[in-house]
């Protein structure tokens, strides 16, 4: 049910928060389950003095941090971080990703590369044998090569769809004032592949595929957690 699954989302978060040492600056993603890993930060700050930099990948997780009383730095003004932790949409068994549910994947993606360990926290509905089975890969692009790679998409063999907004006529505008693609493929297709073929793409900025960036995942289940390392 929704209500376990957000328990799930908790567990996972709050351990994650057990992660972070004093004097850490870390990478925060953005989502659902991040926001329970931002709830437990703000309380070790408040009750534990823990002396933490946030560097939020979302507007959404910048007023989470404001919120909570945690110092942030902006990405542009870093270049490597401690420790980064974000949700995900799917994970496979080798702990590569589908992100950008949430619109936001382009800077995760940056703030994950930059982090010396990039955790997933996720609840076990997001493990999957094979990425883009049942979720779409996102991909940002800027707005005026929204045909151009629509059609490279289509020639790929993808599906691609514009992400609309829910309470707003027209699309989804990223962070970056980016719009998002979601695109389909056979189940069969080679994603990483994929993958390469879009960042050679003029007018792509970003894909929601994580490849060898996580090196840990902490997984929530009915049962308690497991944590997989790679
Ligand atoms: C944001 O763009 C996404 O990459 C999120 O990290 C992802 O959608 C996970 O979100 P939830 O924790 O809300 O499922």
């Amino acid at each position: 049910s929704a209500e376990s699954n957000k328990e799930l989302k908790r567990l996972v978060g709050v351990a994650a928060a057990g992660l972070v040492r004093d004097g850490m600056v870390c990478g925060i993603g953005t989502g659902s389950t991040v926001v329970f890993f931002i709830e437990e930060l703000g309380r070790r700050v408040k009750e534990d003095k823990l002396r933490l930099t946030g560097v939020p990948t979302s507007f959404q997780s910048k007023l989470l941090c404001r919120k909570y009383n945690i110092p942030t730095l902006e990405i542009q003004d870093c270049a490597e971080l401690d420790l980064a932790v974000d949700g995900a949409d799917e994970v496979d068994p080798d702990l590569n990703a589908i992100k950008g549910g949430g619109a936001a994947h382009t800077r995760e993606k940056v703030v994950a590369a930059m982090a010396r360990e990039f955790v997933l926290i996720i609840d076990q509905s997001k493990r999957v044998e094979r990425l883009g089975t049942a979720f779409p890969v996102p991909v940002e692009v800027i707005p005026s090569a929204l045909q151009f790679v629509t059609a490279r998409l289509r020639a790929l063999g993808g599906e691609p769809e514009l992400r609309m907004g829910v309470r707003k006529d027209g699309p989804v505008i990223t962070d970056n004032g980016g719009m998002v693609l979601d695109v389909r493929f056979d189940p069969r297709t080679d994603l990483r592949r994929i993958d390469q073929e879009l960042h050679v793409l003029p007018g792509v900025v970003e894909t929601g595929l994580f490849y060898d960036l996580a090196k840990r995942a902490l997984v929530g289940r009915a049962d308690g957690m497991t944590v997989e390392t790679l």
